[in-house]
């Protein structure tokens, strides 16, 4: 893979070599420093301030509130703040130590704490040539090895040098994997599925319900298909069981003679557990491996992204992680100010610390990010859905925001009415692109007005006396009048290429980042996820009908669990 990106450089990063890499020591929570303060105090100035005005007393607030990182344009103009708020954020990240923070992942000091890990997904775009170490070892120079491991497996099976246990060339591709090790190939698959060779069929299998490895699984020609089980850990119930659903499967289909290499022509594994890989029975050599510094929410990018890489090729994905680095690189260098994932955090943490906002929308007018706010929703609610911070103290103020949403211009006929004209605050983000990746007709045209016309509508609204100018009776005055106000930020990039893939996957990782520097909290740990597996374990034999023992859990378990139990029986 180096061959395709080039070397840019022979900056050495390490928290090992004498460059100073010092952590903040914050022990004043945020919500008492004088920068919130001043924050709350300036957004009750502004209170109702309406965007209408805002326009109105600048007329170049439409340029000046812009920003450019790598191919994407961001205007975040149609938002409830001022040059006064922009100042007093910019205050309140620095006051956070964000800056210290990006320095310190960026040297791969163990910036993940609760798990002495350092956080280094930013090493797997780095360019070959760059030094990123930990502990003493150059990290970038072990991910260049897998990526031209993946490289050549992916060359293979597009070229159909690799064949099933059969000789058929493989045609079906079934990822498994759940969480981090789903969601990203999934969504860049469909994103970048006009890019990939269409002669391949990705499918992507998550849940532990059965039907979705039966429906995955059903319809395809074993002797063409190759599994890539995507864990981490290697010990993830779903994926292992899901595993050996899929190896039944297999070998079920296959011919007797030659079921005892079908494992190792048919399955490949991607995972930090050597052990555990041997242990099902894939052969190490057909493992792809990663590191405990790539957070799975943050490993599309490491060998987790095999299958995309397979579907697209190793060039594409080499333009894919370019992506990533173009914004790494802005993160990293450009001042708050002008600093895309800085403001679009800082925006954040304005609506959702001062203004009251709990919920974020991401609407992309695009039909192929159809997956992409699902892995936002990973990104950021695992990310920063905390309530303690890095001192291990409960915090007094509002963390991570739900986020949701759906590609327009569905959205605009289903939710949008409450977006619109509901109660609620909801700050959207508007992906958008100027060219389509298929010219059809006019629909592209058709496609973008909307996209303009929402957030215009969403910010300035339709007054009652505009209303009563259309001739509109008193009584329908109060239905038909939008409010307005409500906040957007626009994200226009030329077109969906694996390197904008890559640039907005990774604007909202450091987005993430950003919030949760400012709010104090890990945002690379997931202790939140562990309670509901245990609980998971300890329930799954109570559910066999054999079963006698006395539930021990609450009464409304008790219930719930006999219910089910007596109905199986039957
Ligand atoms: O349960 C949450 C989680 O640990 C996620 O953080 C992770 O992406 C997912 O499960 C899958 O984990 P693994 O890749 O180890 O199977």
């Amino acid at each position: 893979m180096m061959e395709l990106r080039g070397c840019h450089g022979n900056a050495a990063r390490s928290h090992n070599d004498g460059m100073a890499v010092s952590l903040p020591k914050i022990l004043t929570p945020i919500d008492r420093t004088p920068e919130w303060k001043a924050i709350q105090t300036h957004s009750k100035a502004m209170g109702q301030s309406h965007l209408r005005e805002l326009f109105a007393t600048d007329p170049q607030r439409g340029v000046r509130y812009t920003a450019q990182a790598g191919d994407l344009f961001v205007d975040y103009s149609k938002h409830r703040v001022d040059d006064t708020a922009l100042h007093l954020l910019v205050a309140l990240a620095q006051r956070s130590g964000l800056q210290e923070r990006i320095d310190a992942m960026f040297a791969g000091a163990p910036i993940n704490t609760t798990e002495n890990r350092s956080v280094l997904h930013v090493a797997l775009r780095s360019p070959g040539g760059t030094r990123i170490e930990v502990d003493g070892r150059d990290v970038v120079a072990d991910v260049h090895k897998v990526l031209a491991k993946m490289g050549g497996f992916a060359r293979k099976v597009r070229s159909g040098g690799w064949t099933g246990a059969t000789g058929k060339p493989i045609r079906n591709i079934v990822n498994i994997g759940i969480g981090g090790s789903d969601l990203g190939p999934a969504m860049a698959y469909a994103a970048l599925l006009d890019d990939s060779d269409r002669r391949l069929h990705c499918r992507f299998v998550s849940n532990v319900d059965g039907d979705d490895i039966w429906e995955a699984t059903h319809d395809l020609d074993p002797e063409e298909t190759l599994v890539i089980v995507c864990s981490k850990t290697f010990t993830t119930v779903e994926t292992i069981t899901n595993a050996s659903s899929a190896r039944a499967w297999l070998l079920r289909g296959l011919p007797r003679s030659v079921r005892k290499t079908a494992v190792a022509k048919h399955f490949v594994a991607v995972s930090t557990n050597a052990e555990k890989v041997a242990e099902f029975g894939i052969d190490p050599t057909n493992m792809f491996g990663f590191w405990d510094w790539v957070g799975g929410r943050y490993s599309v990018d490491s060998a987790i992204g095999l299958s995309l890489m397979i579907a697209i090729g190793p060039t594409k994905f080499g333009q894919f992680l370019d992506g990533f680095h173009t914004i790494d690189e802005h993160f990293r260098t450009t001042p708050f100010a002008r600093n895309v994932p800085v403001l679009m955090g800082l925006l954040g943490v304005w609506y959702g610390n001062a203004l009251g906002a709990q919920t974020h929308a991401v609407l992309p007018y695009s039909h192929e990010l159809s997956r992409f706010s699902a892995y936002l929703q990973q990104l950021e609610m695992e990310s920063n859905g905390k309530s303690v911070d890095r001192w291990g103290r409960r915090v007094a103020y509002s963390t991570g925001a739900v986020v949701w949403g759906t590609p327009g211009t569905n959205g605009q006929h289903a939710y949008y009415q409450l977006i619109h004209q509901g109660t609620q605050l909801i700050p959207a983000d508007f992906i958008g692109f100027v060219h389509p990746r298929h010219e059809v007709e006019l629909h592209h045209d058709l496609l973008m007005a909307n996209f303009f016309a929402q957030t215009e509508a969403l910010a300035f609204g339709k007054s009652p006396e505009e209303v009563r100018m259309e001739g509109v009776p008193e009584a329908l005055v109060p239905h038909k009048t939008f409010v307005g106000n409500h906040p957007t930020t626009t994200i226009l990039a030329p077109r969906l290429t694996p390197s904008v893939l890559g640039q907005l996957i990774a604007l909202y990782e450091h987005k993430v980042m950003t919030q949760g520097t400012i709010w104090g909290i890990n945002s690379f740990d997931q202790w939140g996820v562990e309670l509901g597996k245990v609980l998971a374990k300890r329930i799954e034999p109570e559910l066999n009908p054999g079963h006698s023992a006395e539930l021990a859990h609450d009464s409304s378990t008790n219930a719930l669990i006999a219910r089910y139990r007596s109905a199986r029986r039957r």
